[in-house]
């Protein structure tokens, strides 16, 4: 607040909705609060169908309620015509005037007039988790991009989000790692450092490989080294400091590696939020101490278990959730439930979000269920934003030829060379150097938009030739339709602020696209609801459709009267800001140039 311009503006669709809705009420006191159904339509603006079930439920004949009710609207300069149609539909056409006089006002407001969320809380999101010491493949691809755009999702909406990198950072391999680096010192030891972060990453990358490779095969070969390796594990769970120091050494060599592929991934990843499986280590025997205690975890066989009613393996033995092992080591669950703890008790979250593959969905399942019968976790505060899995051609999970998980760095260089392609081809006056420029834009924005668009649950196939094609639902279409605007600007439109005229009649195609803009903040609004990231590139596209369609049919620059010149650049003006707003929020790049 404080600004001028920060006024949420209400859509047509909510303005004419409480209007057909007070004329329900006034035309039929029972019906009072009865939803008017209000959809966009193919026949009018918006079609109301809720006087059909009304009818049937009062047992009256719905065209005489909908007669009612078009009697009952008072006479108001925004519905420019009503009628009753079919078994009794309302068909609602909105004025001209009242589109562009909305337009102008979401126009002149820095969020185009999309509102706060009326009781904004605190969310905790846990996503982009990799794991240290080893490379990140194309399912820390989805973690990271799906919990950038709900962030940044529920940032724009006024939520407070506080972002949880869980990297798994702790565990027994940690021990075979440690021990190795204590009898070959200068393991990772390395000459100059690497020109830039992602360089600067798969050398460090490659280090670790290394020290992996080295250690593994010892450790094989070699009784009395598996021995010592075995032992430096309770070293490192007490915190001895030769051991810590090292165990910090191979971190730092991952957080560089992780940084240089966030930095091409163009993802802001900061380091107080990478909050490792480790940071919850000194909590772990209070967390069974506690489940013990109140009987929601048992001993079974020496382990500590929680059990539950409907989760049974294929034998019918129960599967339960082991939060300490037999040898009194604590795992993955013990590790979330502490977390769980913190979340909710010191972050004193209201929700909880973890973006991870739909394939721990039991296990979540089964530690959001604990945490909650410990009385930690309120009922329905926690959810898994779960996902499926990338394929490849073949339909099967995305391997190399080799049959190797595919690195996620490599699927991202193929992605800007593959974008290359594309911008080369048709850039007219762009320089080497540009062309790589976008490149990695329409790369990387073709790569996360695909995976965005696809509802969050379902399979996808990663196929490169149609994500950055130029036609159909791509990321490549959208920035092609925000720079074509931006042209139109560089070539005659350069008036600062384009002037909208409400006086003026409207051709179809640009009442389409107004109606279509007064949208956007309802669909964020749903799109934050349901954390459904995939209605806001559905929306997008949409947009960048009925653009072309306006492009076509009218003419801007050279527009009949200067007024109509004026009103169009304002509709390409307001069109290129919700694009850019909308791509922004999925944390995709809109070059000015394409
Ligand atoms: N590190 C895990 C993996 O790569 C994902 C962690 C998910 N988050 C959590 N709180 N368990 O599969």
């Amino acid at each position: 607040n404080g600004s001028l311009s920060m006024a949420s503006v209400p859509s047509l669709a909510a303005s004419v909705r409480q209007r057909v809705s007070d004329a329900l009420s006034a035309a039929l006191p029972e019906a009072a609060s009865a939803d008017p159904l209000l959809r966009r339509s193919d026949r009018a603006d918006f079609q109301a169908n809720g006087m059909l079930a009304l009818a049937k439920q009062l047992k009256g004949n719905p065209r005489e309620l909908a007669t009612k009710v078009v009697g009952a609207l008072p006479e108001n300069d925004e519905i420019k015509d009503v009628e009753v149609s079919g078994p009794g539909f309302l068909n609602i056409t909105v004025s001209d005037a009242a589109i562009v006089r909305t337009l102008a006002a979401r126009a002149a407001d820095d969020r185009l007039g999309v509102p706060y969320a009326e009781h904004p809380g605190t969310t905790v999101i846990d996503y982009s988790q990799p794991n240290v010491a080893k490379e990140m493949h194309v399912g820390h691809l989805r973690s990271t991009v799906i919990g950038d755009a709900v962030v940044h999702i529920l940032e724009h909406r006024g939520e407070k989000v506080i972002r949880r990198h869980h990297i798994g950072d702790w565990g027994t391999n940690f021990g075979m790692l440690i021990q190795y680096l204590i009898e070959h010192p200068h393991e990772l030891d390395h000459e100059t450092d690497a020109q830039g972060a992602k360089d600067a990453g798969e050398a460090a990358m490659a280090r670790l490989n290394r020290l992996y490779k080295s250690s593994r095969a010892v450790f094989d070969s070699d009784e009395a080294f598996k021995a010592r390796a075995r032992d430096r594990v309770p070293a490192l769970q007490s915190g001895d400091p030769e051991t810590l120091a090292l165990w910090h050494k191979i971190v730092d060599e991952s957080k560089t590696y992780f940084q240089g592929v966030y930095a091409e991934l163009d993802v802001e990843v900061r380091d107080e939020d990478v909050v490792g499986e480790s940071a919850y280590n000194d909590d772990l025997h209070q967390v069974v101490k506690d489940l013990e205690e109140s009987g929601v975890a048992v001993r079974s066989e020496g382990a500590l278990c929680v059990f539950f009613e409907d989760v049974k393996g294929p034998d019918g033995t129960p599967t339960p959730l082991i939060v300490q092992k037999s040898n009194g080591g604590f795992g993955y669950a013990a590790t979330d439930l502490a977390a769980i703890r913190n979340r909710i008790g010191e972050l004193k979250a209201d929700t909880l979000l973890y973006v991870v593959d739909a394939r721990q969905a039991l296990h979540f399942r089964m530690v959001f269920e604990t945490a909650q019968r410990a009385g930690w976790l309120p009922e329905g505060a926690a959810k898994q934003l779960a996902f499926g899995t990338v394929l490849g051609k073949d339909g099967k999970p995305f391997k190399t030829r080799a049959g190797e998980t595919v690195r996620l760095v490599d699927l991202l260089d193929e992605a800007i060379e593959h974008a290359a392609g594309v911008v080369r081809e048709k850039a007219q006056d762009l320089t080497e150097e540009e062309i790589q420029d976008r490149a990695a834009q329409v790369g990387i924005g073709a790569v996360k938009y695909a995976d965005l668009s696809n509802s969050m649950t379902r399979d996808y196939v990663f196929d490169l030739d149609r994500m950055v094609s130029l036609q159909g639902d791509t990321s490549v279409y959208l920035q092609y339709a925000y720079a074509r605007i931006r042209s139109i600007f560089r070539r005659g439109g350069e008036a600062a602020k384009p002037v909208p005229h409400p006086e003026l009649e409207l051709a179809p195609a640009e009442r389409a696209l107004a109606l279509q803009l007064d949208e956007f903040g309802d669909t964020l609004a749903t799109v934050a609801e349901e954390y459904a990231p995939h209605k806001l590139t559905a929306y997008l596209y949409e947009l960048a459709s009925l653009y072309s369609r306006f492009f076509e049919n009218c003419p801007v620059l050279k527009a009949d009267t200067e007024e109509q010149k004026e009103n169009r650049l304002f509709l390409c003006d307001l069109t290129a800001r919700t694009l850019h707003q909308g791509m922004d929020l999925l944390g995709i790049r809109t070059p000015e140039r394409l």
